[in-house]
């Protein structure tokens, strides 16, 4: 399986592509914003140290073929304004699980959707994958939309799956198929 985007991905309004070190800077607007980083697995960004850590985690799970990071530029401005990513990548079952990240500004303008439908035009497509996962905290309401505004299933909630951040969570899993993403082709 190729894991990593050997070209950019263009949608009106957007570049997808892979992350550079470059990069970070902008990524400092979205990942020091406490709320944006409610729900995800690591800490609110507070200096550039925790930037340049999560970067050197980027680059080692890419080096094992483990997540595909990329970032979201906005083309009016030419700035970076989220992060989406493949990750924990099944060869063998062509599975994988996504994630994303946007600049709060860029919050409900349709932005995320956007990138994740060139995202996932590519994964269904150039890498063959057949099922992508996403899991979403139940007191997230833009993320869960976000999902069944592409077409996800919300396929159960596992309870208690998590701890971290001083908390026990549960998680909603969802689920979308190959098959169901190249059936809607159309309304992607
Ligand atoms: C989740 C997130 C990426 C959504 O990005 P976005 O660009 O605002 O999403 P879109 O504008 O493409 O909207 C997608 C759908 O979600 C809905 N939505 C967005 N924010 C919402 C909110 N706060 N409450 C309810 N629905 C919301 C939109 O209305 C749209 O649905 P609709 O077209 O049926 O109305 C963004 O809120 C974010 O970065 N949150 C912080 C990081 C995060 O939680 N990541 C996910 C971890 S699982």
């Amino acid at each position: 399986m190729q894991t990593t985007l050997s070209y950019a991905l263009h949608t009106p309004r957007l570049i997808v592509r892979m992350i550079e070190e470059s990069d970070l800077p902008d990524l400092y607007q979205v990942f020091s914003d406490e709320a944006v980083t409610r729900f995800l697995p690591y800490i609110t960004w507070t200096d550039t140290l925790a930037a340049h850590s999560w970067y050197q985690r980027v680059k080692e799970m890419a080096a094992q073929a483990a997540a595909m990071q990329c970032v979201i530029v906005d083309k009016e401005s030419n700035k970076v304004i989220g992060a989406c990513l493949l990750f924990r990548f099944d060869t063998e079952c062509e599975r994988c699980e996504l994630g994303y990240a946007l600049a709060q500004p860029y919050w409900r303008g349709g932005y995320m959707a956007e990138a994740l439908r060139a995202l996932l035009t590519h994964a269904f497509g150039e890498m063959a994958i057949n099922r992508v996962e996403a899991e979403v905290d139940p007191r997230n309401p833009a993320s869960a939309q976000l999902l069944r505004k592409l077409g996800f299933t919300q396929e159960g909630l596992l309870r208690q799956r998590w701890k971290f951040k001083g908390e026990i969570k549960d998680t909603w899993m969802f689920g979308l198929l190959r098959d169901e993403w190249q059936a809607a082709k159309g309304a992607n």
